[in-house]
C-alpha cells in the first residue's frame, strides 16, 4: 500500500473541485451520506455570507469506490460549483468575454487576504486570479477528504470531536467531556455554553451592523489513538509538527497550539506535566492531559487536544483603506459578498485536517492492504 496522500485542486468560481486521496486500503466501507452531512455543516454557522445559499455541496465520487467500498486504487472526489454557471463566461479555461472579465476583476486589494501579494508574485493585475484558489471554497473538498480519513479511523475506534471555545472575544470557559462535544454541531454557533452563544451572536449581529467581521477558537480533540503514533526521531515526523502544519494551512488560521499550550511559558514545571502511574490493569496512566495527548512528537494513549485561532475575515463591508492595484491611487477595500464569520465552519474543516494527518501517520506505521489488515495490526499494538 502506497503512504496516504491528498490533493486538492478548482478554484473557487470554477467548474468544480476536486481531491484526489492515494493508499487507502481496499474495502473500506465509505458512506457518501456522511460526507454529505459533513459538507452541509462545513456550510452552516451564525455568520455565513450568501456563497452558502447558492451552493448545496454534495460529493460526487469518481473513481476508487465500488459498491461503496474502497478498491484500493486512488480515490477521486468532486464537488461541482453551482455558482458557474453565473461565472462561466469569465471563469471557463478558454473564450472568456473579456467584458465580463473586466468587470468582474479585483484590483482593490483587500488587506488580510492573498490578493496584493498574489498579484505581485504571480504577476496579474487582476486579483480574482489568485483570490478564486485562496477562497476557501477550497476547504469543501478538504472537508469531503476529511470523509474518507474519518472512515479509515472510525474503523479503528478512533474518534474526532471539536467545538468553539470563543467567538470575537465571546468565551466559553467550561471543559467538557468528549461524549458532550457532538451537541456543538447541532448549535448555530458551535459554542456549548448557551449563554456565551447567545452572546456571541449578538456580538456578530453588532459586527455585521458595523459591516465589520469576526474570527475566534476553536478545540479540537482526538479519542481512542493509542500511543506511538508520530515520532521524535526527525522533526518532519513528529504528530504535533504535522498537525500544526496541516491547520496552519486552513485559511486564515493564525495560531495552534496543544493541550495547555501558550500557558505553558508563565507556569512551572510541576504545574505543566503530566505525571506517570502504573496500575496491573490499566498499564501506564496519567492523571492529567496537560500536554494535549501528544510527547515527544508521538501520541501517548490520552486524548489528542488541539486549539486554533481564526483571525477575522479580511473581507470587510465597510471596506479597509487599500490602493488600486491598476492606478495605484488610494481607494477602499473590495467587498466581495463575504461571511461576517466562518468559525463554525472552521471546526468542521480543523477536524477534517486532524483526520488526514492521524490516519496518514496511521497508515505509514501500520500499512496494510486491507482495511482488516489494518484493523488487526491496530488491534495488537
Ligand atoms: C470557512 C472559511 C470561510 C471564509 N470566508 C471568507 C469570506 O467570506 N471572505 C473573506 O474575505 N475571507 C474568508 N475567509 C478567510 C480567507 O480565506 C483567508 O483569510 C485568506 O485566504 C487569506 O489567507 P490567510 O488568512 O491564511 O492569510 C474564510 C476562511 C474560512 C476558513
Amino acid at each position: 500500500m502506497a503512504n496516504l496522500r491528498l490533493t486538492t485542486a478548482g478554484e473557487s468560481h470554477g467548474k468544480a473541485l476536486v481531491a484526489i486521496v492515494e493508499g487507502l486500503p481496499a474495502h473500506l466501507k465509505i458512506d457518501k451520506t456522511a460526507i454529505d452531512a459533513e459538507l452541509a455543516l462545513r456550510q452552516s454557522g451564525y455568520g455565513r455570507g450568501g456563497r452558502q445559499k447558492i451552493e448545496c455541496d454534495r460529493v460526487e465520487i469518481l473513481t476508487g469506490v465500488r459498491n461503496g467500498e474502497t478498491l484500493g486504487s486512488p480515490v477521486t472526489l468532486c464537488i461541482y460549483n453551482k455558482d458557474y454557471q453565473n461565472w462561466e463566461n469569465c471563469m471557463s479555461d478558454g473564450g472568456c468575454d473579456e467584458g465580463k472579465m473586466a468587470q468582474r476583476a479585483l484590483t482593490k486589494v483587500r488587506p488580510g487576504h492573498a490578493d496584493l501579494t498574489g498579484c505581485e508574485k504571480f504577476a496579474w493585475e487582476d486579483a480574482r486570479n489568485i483570490l478564486e484558489r485562496a477562497s476557501a471554497r477550497e476547504t469543501a473538498i478538504r472537508v469531503a477528504a476529511g470523509g474518507l480519513f474519518k472512515a479509515y479511523l472510525t474503523a479503528l475506534g478512533v474518534e474526532i470531536g471539536g467545538y468553539v471555545k470563543e467567538i470575537c472575544g465571546v468565551k466559553d470557559e467550561k471543559t467538557y467531556a468528549f461524549d458532550e462535544l457532538k451537541k456543538a454541531k447541532q448549535t448555530e454557533t458551535g459554542m456549548l455554553d448557551e449563554v456565551a452563544a447567545e452572546r456571541a451572536k449578538e456580538r456578530i449581529n453588532a459586527l455585521k451592523n458595523a459591516g465589520d467581521t469576526a474570527g475566534g477558537v476553536v478545540e479540537v480533540r482526538v479519542r481512542g489513538l493509542k500511543s506511538g503514533f508520530g515520532s521524535m526521531m526527525t522533526y518532519g515526523e513528529k504528530l504535533d509538527a504535522r498537525l500544526a502544519c496541516a491547520l496552519m494551512g486552513i485559511q486564515a488560521v493564525k495560531g495552534v497550539e496543544f493541550g495547555e499550550g501558550f500557558a505553558v511559558g508563565s507556569k512551572s514545571g510541576a504545574a505543566v506535566h503530566d505525571e506517570i502511574f502504573f496500575e496491573e490493569k490499566r498499564g501506564f496512566y496519567r492523571e492529567t492531559n496537560r500536554a494535549g495527548g501528544i510527547e515527544g512528537g508521538m501520541s501517548n494513549g490520552e486524548e489528542i487536544v488541539v486549539r486554533l485561532a481564526m483571525k477575522p475575515i479580511p473581507t470587510l463591508m465597510k471596506g479597509l483603506r487599500t490602493v488600486d492595484l491598476r492606478r495605484k491611487e488610494a481607494c477602499v477595500a473590495a467587498s466581495e459578498r463575504s461571511d461576517v464569520c466562518a468559525i463554525f465552519a472552521m471546526e468542521i474543516i480543523a477536524e477534517a485536517a486532524v483526520a488526514e494527518v492521524i490516519a496518514t501517520a496511521v497508515a505509514e506505521r501500520l500499512g496494510g492492504d486491507t482495511a482488516a489488515q489494518v484493523k488487526e495490526r491496530y488491534d495488537r499494538l
